[in-house]
């Protein structure tokens, strides 16, 4: 029997997404990444706002009854489809509680949400030297063969 559940994310979780998200050995951290309180606040709020297509399930440990993961998704419009895609945007598990099946599991909390959304396709992208993910990736999802470019922020635009 599996020894956690996934659900939707809970106002009350705040502070324990809070420390999966920003915390040490979080998810921001994982990405080398430091975002404002400000903006962690907004994207928490997101999730239970219905003004927008954005949400959070978390992984509950049922000995401990405390998150020990989460995964955020959101929809948005296509011009290839008459219905919506669905972006998984962010997946973390807590470092001691990894290889025991939470990724996959929330990865499909994200896949029946997708159906229930009528989403036509659920994507996600990942570093190319994130390995421990791919091979979960792999046995869930299929490669697609293109590369994420960003903005240069220091790009400047030729008047
Ligand atoms: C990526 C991540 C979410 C995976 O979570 P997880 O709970 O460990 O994933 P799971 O246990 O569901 O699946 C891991 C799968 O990869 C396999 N795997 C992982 N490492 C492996 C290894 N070194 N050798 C062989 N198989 C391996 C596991 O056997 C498992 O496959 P299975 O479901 O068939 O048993 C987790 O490692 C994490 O949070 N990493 C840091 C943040 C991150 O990289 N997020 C993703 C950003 S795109």
């Amino acid at each position: 029997m599996s020894e956690f559940y996934i659900r939707p994310i809970e106002e009350t979780d705040k502070d324990e997404w809070l420390e999966l998200w920003s915390g040490k050995h979080g998810y921001l951290e994982f990405y080398k990444t430091i975002l404002s309180p400000k903006t962690s606040d907004a994207t928490f709020k997101r999730f239970f706002d219905s003004d927008y297509t954005m949400w959070c399930a978390v992984a509950i440990s049922k000995q401990t009854q405390k998150l020990i993961g989460f995964t955020t998704y959101l929809t948005h419009l296509s011009t290839w489809s008459e219905n919506n895609y669905m972006y998984l945007n962010d997946l973390f598990v807590k470092e001691d509680c990894r290889l025991k099946g939470v990724g996959r599991k929330l990865i499909e909390f994200v896949y029946r949400q997708a159906e229930l959304k009528k989403s036509e396709k659920v994507y996600w992208c990942t570093q190319t030297f994130n390995h421990r993910a791919q091979i979960l990736y792999n046995k869930v999802g299929i490669y697609e063969n293109f590369v994420q470019y960003a903005k240069d922020p220091d790009y400047k635009i030729e008047e």
